[in-house]
């Protein structure tokens, strides 16, 4: 398990949002291996047969770097996409997307579901089709919950077949994981691919937590 250090930035938020703002060249990078959601936690029986034998999730890493501003924690995920797809225009077309997911105590909850009722998470999740990025919680698959509260910001910028995204919200947010600094908080990641009709419960993720430790 990699460790991802946040270190504390004399900047304001509207400054990290900005994928290629200086304040990110302070960061370290660090690749994320990804592999594909397991099939027998879908929640679906539909989707369980139409995806057995069809490949997803097949983005093996995704770099990611992380600062705070003494107020907001803030993430630039990176990844390659041959093919964005940023505006759904048929019913069968998705939109390209990643997330972030806690587990709601900062430290454990069972990453293969996405949660459990005894463990819940909180995702912030980043659409190319939607302007605003979405807070929400999980307590399994399949049980995902927008919390519709405005609490995360994110941005996202494709170019030279690379999507450069930023997710980031306030430490202490009713309803989400607290965070504070310094500190640390467990953390893991997932990316949809539009091109390949991902969505839902099918995607690429992280299999296991990574430390987020936030300087003083
Ligand atoms: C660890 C990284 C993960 C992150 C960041 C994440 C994040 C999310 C987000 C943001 C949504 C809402 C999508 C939407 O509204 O369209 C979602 C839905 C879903 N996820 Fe995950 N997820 C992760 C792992 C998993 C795993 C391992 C599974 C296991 C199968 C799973 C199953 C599902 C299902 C079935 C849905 C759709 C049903 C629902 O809305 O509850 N997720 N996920």
């Amino acid at each position: 398990m990699a460790t991802i250090v946040a270190a504390r930035v004399a900047t304001g938020l509207s400054q990290v949002l900005k994928a290629d703002d200086s304040v990110w060249s302070k960061a370290q990078p660090q690749t994320i291996a990804l592999a594909p959601t397991p099939i027998g936690f879908q929640p679906s029986v539909y989707v369980v047969a139409a995806w057995r034998d069809r490949p997803y999730g097949l983005l093996a890493d995704l770099d990611v770097r992380a600062v705070h501003t003494g107020n907001e924690l803030a993430f630039r995920l990176e990844w390659a996409e041959p093919q964005p797809v940023t505006q759904p225009d048929d019913l069968d077309i998705f939109a390209d997307g990643a997330a972030l997911l806690f587990p709601m105590d900062g430290v454990d909850a069972p990453i293969e579901s996405m949660g459990s009722p005894a463990k819940p998470v909180n995702a912030w999740y980043w659409r190319a089709n939607l302007t605003a990025a979405i807070h929400a919680t999980g307590q399994g698959a399949g049980s995902v919950l927008r919390l519709n509260d405005d609490a995360v910001s994110g941005v996202g910028r494709w170019a030279s077949g690379r999507w450069i995204v930023v997710l980031a919200r306030a430490f202490a947010t009713p309803g989400g994981v607290q965070i504070s600094a310094p500190g640390m908080v467990n953390a893991s990641f997932a990316v949809w691919r539009g091109a390949n009709q991902e969505r839902a419960g099918i995607k690429a993720f992280g299999q296991t937590w990574h430390e987020i430790r936030l300087e003083g």
